[in-house]
């Protein structure tokens, strides 16, 4: 069967925490989009591992798959491979390869165009990874596949087509001077010895065959989104958004399964028990606020809650995983996880981080919006009317710090009763059933009620 991990937020959810503690049942994990702009983090005893491409499964032994659907920076993946391997590890990952290859130019505009916003406050805040260029690439027809990278000579003649284009647009478009990224002969020298290495370990694979031969041999799979729902290309606040699909249909276009395998196992929503936002795009629910990220910072300053932003934010170590930002910070949104619930059908919920709202004296949820003089219970379509929401807030009552390991033995019960009547009140608004509990970093601070792949 197969378990689908789906962030029902703004990415950041804690789903590499998830996919490692569902991940044990796994024989294989499979990213379906995005590329190194993800951050999962796996803690494992004394050891921290951070990922932002490799599928985190690779920490624990698993077969690790970038299904089609990703797009792969070949220097990032081989570091990564590398720095498991000095830790002792024997990673086996595989690439798709009708997946996109991210380009150093790829990179470079992506730079480019959000200095370019930049002057009209209209930037995404990227990773800067060259992630939407190179999606754009895809969906142009001109990008360069896994594949390709094999092909010696079909990727010299994609490069004399592509790398022209990107040169003008960079120098006569942008007015910017272009340097290696741009030159042919020497990204065809540097791509040429990727696709070498990717023959000789066997890593290039028909993910879609590979996956299903899998499945038909018994094997157990897991799907390992990146980002969230709100930042997937279709169902988030575009344009604030990733240039792939996170949301749960996105495993099977960027795996070669069908929506029938997808569906027909279990697809688990990931949680964070606040809202954390990294880069621009509106947040009706923030707390405080970043500057340079929250729109209208300039005028309003952080607001009357910043010191709560502030404690939550060190509480929970809210920096970007990829880059070390401080995250936006703001009370849970019902709205949106109603939106997420319909778009992913998720069958469970992991909801994380409990313990970092612990010692408040009154937690908050934005438990519907206001807008031009109603109430809604979901998200708007766009972004200008999303912007304009007013929170109404419900409130509970806050839950004290506790020997959170201990908890996580003892079972839901030991959970404080106040914060599983939060919990309790999200389970029914989403009618779904809460899998983990989230009380800490590790995998063994988890509150497991239902493992999915059982
Ligand atoms: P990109 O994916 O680098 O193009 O960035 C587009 C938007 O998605 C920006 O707002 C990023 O901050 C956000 N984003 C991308 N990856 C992640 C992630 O793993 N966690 C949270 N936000 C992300
Ligand atoms: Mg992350």
């Amino acid at each position: 069967m197969t378990v689908t991990i789906v962030g029902s937020q703004l990415g950041d959810e804690g789903k590499g925490g998830v996919v490692d503690l569902y991940g044990d049942a796994a024989d294989v994990v499979v990213r379906y989009q995005g590329g190194d702009n993800a951050g999962h983090t796996v803690v494992e005893g004394d050891e921290e591992y951070k990922l932002s491409l490799v599928p985190s499964g690779a920490v624990r032994g698993k077969v690790g798959v970038l299904g089609n659907g990703c797009v792969v920076n070949p220097e990032t993946l081989f570091d990564e491979i590398d720095a498991l391997k000095e830790r002792g590890l024997e990673p086996d990952v595989r690439v798709a390869r009708r997946a996109h290859v991210i380009l150093p130019y790829h990179r470079v505009l992506d730079g480019i165009e959000e200095e370019v916003k930049s002057d009209s406050d209209k930037e995404v805040g990227t990773t800067g990874r060259g992630i939407g260029p190179t999606y754009e690439d895809k969906m142009g027809r001109r990008g360069i596949r896994v594949g390709d990278l094999l092909d010696p000579e079909g990727l010299r003649e994609q490069l004399e087509y592509v790398v022209p284009q990107k040169r003008r647009l960079a120098e006569d478009v942008f007015g910017v001077e272009t340097g290696e990224a741009f030159d042919v002969d020497s990204l065809y020298e540097q791509y040429r010895e990727y696709g070498e290495r990717l023959a000789e370990e066997d890593m290039a694979i028909d993910a879609g065959n590979f996956l299903a031969d899998r499945l038909d041999a018994g094997d157990e799979l897991m799907f390992e989104g990146a980002q969230g729902t709100l930042i997937d290309i279709d169902h988030g606040n575009y344009p604030y958004v990733t240039s792939s699909n996170p949301t749960a249909g996105g495993a099977a276009t960027g795996s070669g399964l069908s929506p029938r395998v997808v569906g027909g196992g279990e697809i688990v929503g990931i949680v964070k028990a606040y809202l954390t936002r990294v880069g621009s795009g509106p947040l009706p629910t923030e707390l405080g606020g970043v500057e340079g990220d929250t729109p209208g910072y300039d005028e309003q300053g952080a607001g009357e809650n910043e010191d709560l932003a502030e404690y939550i934010r060190e509480e929970g170590g809210e920096y970007g995983t990829v880059t070390g930002r401080p995250r936006r910070v703001g009370w849970l949104d019902v709205p949106m996880l109603r939106h997420s619930q319909r778009a992913n059908g998720f069958t469970g919920l992991a909801v994380n981080h409990v313990d970092v709202l612990a010692g408040l004296d009154e937690v908050k949820v934005g438990h519907s919006y206001h807008l031009d003089g109603e109430e809604i219970f979901t998200i708007p379509a766009t972004t200008e009317r999303w912007g304009r929401c007013e929170p109404n807030f419900k409130t509970f009552d806050g839950w004290d710090d506790v020997d959170w390991s201990a908890v996580a033995e003892e079972g839901y019960d030991a959970i404080p009763e106040n914060a599983r009547a939060y919990l309790d009140y999200l389970s029914d608004e989403l009618d779904t059933d809460v899998y983990a509990v989230g009380v800490g970093p590790g995998r063994e601070e988890t509150v497991v009620l239902n493992d999915p792949f059982e």
